[in-house]
């Protein structure tokens, strides 16, 4: 069964896996998204390493507002704090460690449901109730640990690594080379949202990498409107990798706007599909845009966050309103058949007699994927296009 499979036979097959040109490779090996040892390396040397996304920044617009997320086994929260920054501190309390925010919302300070230790927005204890009485107790003494925090693009990042680039400059290529061109930077999230399916994050991440499935899983709804023909996979590089692929005309939505002018020919129908390692992904289209933050949730589940909006042409279009409500249709239905395939694969994953088959060549990003798990797990040195050396002394 792969699920017993021992870590070191999952590893050494990732490894010889990844080492293989592309057009020799197969789909990485079952363990790797069974196995409960996998899942640990992951947390530690992948997630617990990178730059983690937490959404959007303009989901944070004023004083207070803050989200919540976890990386590894430590919960994080993000807020704007009174100059207009946005800070990432431990959620949890400095007196019995009790969580101290769930999900997300607006706090003028921030107080623990337990014994209501509250702390300003600057992670400062101002109020102690009842702790008059320990002599040994200065308020002064506690303030709550900042996590490192920075944007990118729009993007809040997050990460537990103090040694990691500054992440705008560890993802400046991915500007460079596609989200500049839709001037992305001034797109409108309109919706928000968090969600648990019973798969595997890799099958997911892995999912949303290849458009290959488009004409099978989603014929039923945007199948049709992408064209395999028309799909085109370069090269990603050492924290991302991307695949552009072009839509019918008549889906106007994800066509540039008529009063689009920095979208020119082909570009004002093509769509890129984006994957930041570990599990940010982006599908960003002239007309809208929806991103999902995956997170393992145990082997078998992952915890994923599901956001997504429009062009500021489509957003203060007179019928701005209809456009976002049917974009939103159009994913929500799309994300179903995706749930639905993503989930029928881990089952079958778990089988005995699951084997990984070759890859089709519009499956080079999964390749890529990988080789990035091997990278950072078994030493493998395979990459597509590596970075300068700065940057990919951190892989
Ligand atoms: S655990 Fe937070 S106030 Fe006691
Ligand atoms: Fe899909």
């Amino acid at each position: 069964m792969p699920r017993k499979t021992p870590i070191d036979q999952i590893l050494s097959e990732l490894h010889s896996n990844a080492e293989r040109p592309f057009e020799g490779a197969r789909a990485a090996p079952a363990g790797i998204y069974t196995s409960p040892d996998f899942l640990e390396l992951e947390l530690e040397h992948v997630f617990s390493k990178e730059w983690i996304c937490a959404g959007r920044a303009e989901s944070l617009k004023k004083t207070g507002d803050y989200l919540t997320l976890q990386i590894a086994d430590q919960p994080i929260f993000v807020i704007r704090d009174k100059s207009g920054g946005i800070r990432a501190y431990s959620n949890v309390c400095l007196h019995r460690m009790s969580i101290l925010l769930e999900g997300t919302g607006n706090k003028k300070f921030v107080t623990c449901p337990y014994h209501a230790w509250s702390y300003d927005l600057d992670g400062n204890l101002r109020k102690a109730p009842y702790m008059d009485g320990t002599p040994e107790f200065e308020k002064k003494d506690y303030c709550l640990p900042t996590i490192r925090c920075e944007l990118w693009d729009g993007w809040i990042y997050v990460t537990l690594n103090p040694d990691i680039e500054p992440v705008a400059k560890r993802l400046q290529s991915i500007k460079d080379i596609v989200t500049g061109r839709y001037q992305f930077e001034n797109y409108v999230e309109t919706f928000r949202e968090e969600h648990i399916w019973d798969t595997n994050w890799k099958v997911l991440a892995e999912n949303f990498m290849e458009s290959y499935h488009l004409f099978q899983l989603h014929g039923p709804t945007i199948g049709k409107q992408s064209k395999v023909e028309e799909m085109d996979m370069p090269p990603g590089n050492a924290v991302f990798n991307y695949h552009w692929i072009t839509k019918e005309s008549e889906f106007a939505l994800a066509n540039a706007h008529p009063d689009c002018r920095y979208l020119e020919g082909e570009w004002r129908r093509t769509t890129a599909l984006i994957t930041i390692y570990p599990g940010h992904m982006i599908t960003l289209t002239p007309g809208y845009f929806w991103y999902l933050v995956l997170q393992p949730h145990g082997v078998g589940q992952v915890k994923m966050l599901y956001g997504g909006g429009m062009a500021p042409d489509f957003i203060n279009d007179p019928q701005g309103a209809e456009h976002v409500a049917k974009a939103k249709q159009i994913l929500d239905d799309v994300n179903e058949e995706d749930r639905i395939g993503t989930q029928a694969v881990f089952r079958g994953m778990n089988a005995g007699l699951a084997r990984p088959g070759h890859l089709s060549y519009l499956e080079r990003p999964n390749h890529e994927f990988n080789q990035y798990l091997a990278r950072l797990l078994t030493g493998a040195t395979a990459c597509p296009e590596p970075l300068p050396e700065a940057l990919s002394a951190a892989c």
